[in-house]
């Protein structure tokens, strides 16, 4: 299985131009499954709740839609941060859209500085999505990083690759090392889509860094790029490597576990 994760800039409040953006991006990519970053479709630094309103949609709006048309066409699953609309309610949330037309969507359960003031905190969890017999998908979002928990959880449930759309603004020299010891502490797979560039509002300015990587279970960097790399990374993996957690015929990363002795 091919696998993929996009680092670009998105432009601020202009789902129209994201769209455009994506969908070139979409058609020049050979891969099984891509993941995009958080708010992709969108950009992240909210002045206030208007804002954020004006380009959240749901599960019907123009971004799945074209996600499904783009996931049939290519053949392949595409994992993609949006702002999603349920009722009243707006999640910071991520997409997972098949070929074949299913959306299964993450509600990011742990929200960041302002998102607290303008979304809805995650309530469903950290389900694993299964993909028939090939793939069972995990998606955890940016901040989600800080919480072994999060990883963990997925892993338990069976999770062999984890999707991570993000925005980061912290150091890649903290979140990087972190999340492959999140790939080695779970023997999965982690891709972290996370977008560059900047975005203002009024005087004040945020910074993405980039640096998106793909890390093994066993901790290797499968593919890394800098901050202002802008396009694909790409890895051919097998899911079924992260099945295996045993690491010698004494150890099993999972067997190992001491729940009655752990704190959760
Ligand atoms: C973040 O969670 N977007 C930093």
């Amino acid at each position: 299985m091919i696998i993929a994760a996009l680092q670009f800039q998105p432009a601020f409040l202009d789902v129209d131009a994201n769209l455009s953006t994506l969908a070139s991006y979409l058609e020049s990519v050979d891969a099984d499954l891509v993941v995009l970053p958080e708010l992709c479709t969108s950009g992240y630094f909210f002045r206030d709740a208007e804002q954020l309103a004006a380009v959240a949609e749901d599960a019907d709006g123009p971004s799945l839609r074209l996600f499904r048309e783009i996931a049939a066409e290519r053949n392949m699953a595409i994992v993609a941060g949006f702002a999603e609309r349920d009722g009243a309610a707006i999640y910071n949330a991520a997409a997972t859209v098949f070929p074949e037309g299913r959306v299964e969507i993450y509600r990011k359960v742990h929200l960041f500085a302002e998102e607290k003031r303008l979304f809805t905190p995650g309530d469903r969890g950290f389900p694993v999505i299964t993909w028939g017999d090939r793939l069972r998908l995990g998606v955890m979002i940016c901040y989600d990083w800080r919480f072994p928990e999060a990883a963990r959880t997925l892993a338990l449930r069976g999770a062999q690759v984890i999707a991570h759309p993000s925005n980061l603004v912290a150091a890649p020299r903290l979140w990087k090392p972190v999340m492959r010891t999140r790939s080695f502490e779970n023997k999965v797979f982690t891709i972290t889509a996370n977008r560059n560039g900047e975005e203002r509002r009024d005087d004040e300015r945020l910074v993405f860094h980039g640096c998106s990587q793909i890390v093994a279970p066993n901790g290797t960097f499968l593919e890394e790029v800098d901050e202002l790399y802008e396009g694909w990374l790409t890895a051919q993996i097998e899911p079924s490597k992260a099945d295996e957690k045993a690491f010698s015929p004494w150890n099993d990363i999972m067997a190992d576990r001491r729940p009655e002795a752990y704190e959760l």
